[in-house]
């Protein structure tokens, strides 16, 4: 059997190559779930569609969870793909998605990938042997104050979401060196995973879509919890995460929360 780190790092790139084809061809633009914020593209649906058909081909009869496939698998061992993360920015000609899989061994992602095709960039891991920025080790910053630290804030759109993230904001204003987020939480996380910042704050994401990033960042030394411990890795309610580089920095964002 192909080794499957092997095979889901080149998938992601092919993927990703195919995505930025697609894109040349033409983008269709239609709404998800009634709503108007929720984008999804031609371009999610082909090339789901072609990983889908590329992990048939090399692990028949093996399950596939997709974003966009209406599929009802979320334990067990099975793909996760989310074929373009960060869809509004794909939309507006904003280099900055990507394509995530990830394969779940028993309820664990066991290796994963994060490709940005604008930048080539891409992240994977390993579980046990490491995280990895196009194939050299990564590992998360050893900032221990907030201070210094770059935080990734991305806030919901409920009314309570909205206080909550204005309070966040506020907090981070004040108290953080930097507060930014780039609408794509596979690329956000990852970056906590490379050094290129301590945390990222998320109030409602469906983690199932970004397994492979947080497996990535917990390779790269990094801490991914739900607002009050636990995450669950492999939920498809949206719900609050924080990603963060070390138990400090966690327990400071968390002391705000
Ligand atoms: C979205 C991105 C974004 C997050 C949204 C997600 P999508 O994924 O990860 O950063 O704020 O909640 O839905 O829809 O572009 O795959
Ligand atoms: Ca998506
Ligand atoms: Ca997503």
């Amino acid at each position: 059997m192909q080794n499957r780190y092997d095979f889901v790092v080149a998938l992601a790139k092919e993927a990703g190559e195919k995505v930025l084809q697609a894109r040349e061809k033409h983008v269709d633009i239609s709404i998800k779930n009634n709503d108007p914020r929720d984008l999804v593209t031609n371009v999610d649906i082909e090339v789901s569609q072609f990983i889908s058909q590329r992990i048939g081909e090399s692990f028949p009869g093996e399950k596939i969870y997709s974003e966009e496939a209406d599929d009802d698998i979320s334990s067990g061992s099975f793909w996760a793909i989310d074929p373009i993360d960060g869809t509004k920015n794909f939309v507006r000609g904003f280099p900055m998605f990507s394509v995530v899989i990830a394969y779940v061994e028993k309820d664990k992602a066991s290796v994963g990938a994060v490709y940005n095709p604008i930048t080539k960039e891409l992240y994977s891991f390993e579980r046990g042997r490491g995280a990895f920025l196009n194939q050299i080790p990564i590992h998360v910053s050893n900032k221990t104050e907030l201070k210094e630290s770059t935080i990734f804030l991305t806030t919901g759109r409920n009314q309570e979401q909205w206080e909550w993230g204005t309070k966040m904001y506020r907090f981070l204003l004040e108290y953080s060196h930097s507060v930014r987020g780039i609408a794509s939480s596979g690329l956000d996380i990852c970056s906590v995973a490379a050094g290129r910042s301590e945390a990222c704050i998320y109030a409602n994401l469906t983690t199932i879509d970004v397994i492979a990033a947080i497996g990535i960042l917990e390779e790269a030394g990094g801490l991914a919890e739900g607002k009050s411990g636990a995450l669950d890795p492999m939920s498809k309610v949206p719900q609050i995460l924080i990603a963060a580089n070390n138990q400090e920095i966690l327990s400071a964002l968390r002391a705000a929360l």
